[in-house]
């Protein structure tokens, strides 16, 4: 982890480009273009989320939500009682809880809340499923993003998180925004989770798939495949 970056002084930096990239992305995204990205990625969550369901009864929270493909393909594939979606963009919220409202979410309550992943704004032990894609390997401090979903997920819950990781060393010039720059091992990622008593139940190597949706332009990426990226998904479980 030495080449993560751990100064206090540049994480608000490194966390304020990312707000305003992401503030700037989803406010060109409509519920149309969001429904796609949400069938395009269907291709990464679903065998993911059938790892994990049913949600039924359950409280669920999605952790850099966007404008809700991961959250909401859940919601569609077995609605749970609550889902809260938690960001610190507030286009992406705005949309997202635009989203909610449509007739296919009615049986979902959902709660689009302001926060910052590594600060989550949720008391200790509320969640019974917690589910995050591609937003981890954007927090500067991994350390405090992994004990807040440990913080907040109750005993037993079943936490599913997806993302790019790297088979090779940082160097200096690789954009923090673009997924890249952040980007640890999978070596580096089981310490974090061990570490915060999260026990990695199930591991799954979407790498081709997202070079696929790449490639064919259904995710707007390039720098996954540029940066020869790998693609993990991941069930954990808190005991
Ligand atoms: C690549 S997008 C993924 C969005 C969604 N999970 C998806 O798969 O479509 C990453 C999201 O994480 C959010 N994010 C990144 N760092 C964050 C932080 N420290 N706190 C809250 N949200 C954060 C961004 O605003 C953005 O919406």
């Amino acid at each position: 982890m030495n080449d993560q970056p751990k100064c206090c002084s540049c994480e608000p930096a490194l966390k304020a480009e990312t707000r305003a990239k992401y503030d700037t992305q989803w406010v060109l995204v409509d519920e149309q273009v969001s429904a796609e990205r949400r069938k395009h990625l269907a291709a990464i969550a679903d065998p993911l989320l059938r790892m994990i369901l049913p949600f039924s009864g359950k409280t669920v929270v999605d952790l850099g939500v966007g404008t809700g493909s991961l959250a909401f393909r859940a919601a569609e594939l077995s609605p749970p009682e609550l889902l809260i979606g938690i960001d610190f963009s507030s286009s992406g919220l705005r949309m997202s809880r635009r989203i909610s409202g449509g007739d296919r979410f009615s049986s979902t309550r959902f709660e689009a809340v302001m926060g910052d992943l590594e600060r989550l704004p949720l008391s200790d032990t509320c969640a019974d499923v917690i589910l995050s894609q591609a937003s981890f390997n954007l927090l500067p401090d991994k350390a405090a993003g992994m004990n807040e979903m440990a913080r907040i997920a109750k005993r037993g819950a079943r936490i599913l998180l997806s993302d790019a990781f790297r088979a090779r060393r940082k160097t200096e010039d690789e954009p923090w925004e673009a997924c890249v720059g952040g980007a640890i091992t999978v070596a580096e990622f089981s310490t974090l989770a061990l570490s915060s008593k999260l026990f990695i139940s199930q591991q799954l190597d979407l790498t081709q798939q997202v070079k696929a949706l790449v490639k064919s332009g259904k995710w707007d990426w390039p720098e996954f495949v540029e940066h020869g990226l790998h693609y993990r998904g991941f069930v954990m479980f808190r005991s």
